[in-house]
């Protein structure tokens, strides 16, 4: 850049002295014969030439055209009117001959000029623009469901398809629907292993707890709805356990209840074989083992035969050699609890379950360690596309 504009304003000087010399008469040049013309003419076309080399772009382009084209006061103009016309009649034809060699070189030499500014003009506009094609793609890593909502989804495809309906309700529960409409008094060893995370509250405000399972919304639901009822409530609950391999102060249930005028144990029983198989195959089998519950009665654990060695036991450590898989507890709806909602006790009969989510995710999956599901490491969660 410097010494393009170094060899402009050398340029600029030249035009002056130049322009000087065009303000002079031929005779005041001291110009007799037409070999000194020539020499004029010559220095004047080197001088053209010079300003016509360091010229790179439109604006350098359009001036040089103006210096020596402009109609006022263009070095050609001033050639015509202090050169050419006062010419002495012996010299005049060599002016003119000389003239329009000049003229015609200046025209041709600044057509080729703009030309070629204009081409390299549009050269670097249209590198500017190029695109890339073979540069790879910008990558965005498509994410997956997390595979507890997955599996919430299958287990929600199952109970629709039996005609249940999806209920959701509030993490943040009263004491009164976490327990006490579910027939656990306070000091009920029952809760024991749920009295766990209770919110600060402050004189006159009603104690808030985290709900530690998703069965309030048995209560919620009955409240709101006349019987038939048939619901499952996906749901984050949470306890205060210790985290391991088993245990997280948070994790997943989903809760179901069925109350309607003729429901018996046999429903109940179908109901839970069905999904068991829809969910871990058609040769899983099923069993019952008496349990305790305040909010059911008669209350079950139900096991699944264990899916890694085919209910087969000797030698198994997921099942630690019993054949067996301890999978959820659930049972038919206490009557008490239909006092708490204004249920006809007398007419109306029930079953309800609570499936511990994570634990079937791992089941399913052969996953050793309930923590996974929380570290969101991507090698995990990748593998459940
Ligand atoms: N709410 C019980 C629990 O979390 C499970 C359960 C639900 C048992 C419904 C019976 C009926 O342990």
């Amino acid at each position: 850049m410097a010494s393009v504009s170094r060899a402009r304003e050398r340029s600029l000087l030249l035009v002056f002295t130049m322009k000087a010399q065009t303000a002079q008469s031929l005779d005041q040049l001291g110009v007799r014969f037409p070999e000194d013309l020539a020499r004029l003419f010559s220095e004047l076309r080197a001088e053209f030439d010079g300003q016509a080399g360091v010229m790179r772009d439109e604006a350098s382009w359009t001036a040089l055209r103006d210096a020596w084209l402009g109609r006022k006061a263009g070095m050609l103009a001033a050639i015509t009117a202090n050169w050419l016309k006062p010419a002495p009649v012996e010299l005049k034809s060599a002016v003119g001959v000389a003239f329009n060699a000049l003229r015609t070189h200046v025209d041709t030499v600044l057509a080729e000029r703009h030309r070629a500014i204009q081409a390299a003009a549009e050269q670097t506009a249209l590198a500017r623009e190029h695109l890339d094609l073979s540069l790879p793609g910008v990558m965005r890593p498509v994410g997956t469901r997390h595979l507890i909502r997955q599996t919430f989804s299958e287990v929600e495809r199952i109970f629709l398809s039996l005609g249940y309906q999806v209920a959701e309700g509030p993490e943040i529960e009263s004491p009164y629907y976490n327990f006490e409409a579910l027939n656990i008094p306070e000091f009920h060893p029952a809760r024991d292993n749920m009295d766990t995370f209770y919110m600060e509250t402050h004189a006159g405000q009603t104690t808030r707890l985290l709900r530690t399972h998703t069965s309030p919304m048995q209560i919620r639901t009955m409240e709101k709805r006349k019987p038939p009822v048939r619901i499952i409530v996906p749901g984050k609950v949470y306890r205060r356990d210790n985290p391991d391999a088993t245990h997280s102060f948070m994790f997943h249930q989903v809760e179901g209840l069925a109350v309607d005028t003729d429901l018996t144990f046999r429903d109940f029983k179908g109901t839970i074989e069905y999904f068991i198989r829809e969910f871990f195959g058609p040769s899983t089998k099923t069993r019952f083992r008496s349990s305790f519950f305040p909010f059911t009665e008669p209350s079950v654990e139900f096991d699944a035969s264990c899916i890694f060695c085919n209910g087969r036991g000797t030698g198994c450590p997921k099942c630690k050699g019993s054949g067996w898989i301890e999978l959820f507890g659930a049972g038919m709806v206490d009557p008490a609890v239909y006092g708490f909602v204004n249920y006809d006790a007398a007419n109306l009969s029930g079953f309800a379950f609570g499936i511990g989510i994570d634990r079937l995710a791992m089941l399913k999956h052969g996953i050793g360690d309930i923590q996974m599901f929380f570290q969101n490491d991507v090698r995990f969660l990748r593998q459940f596309p």
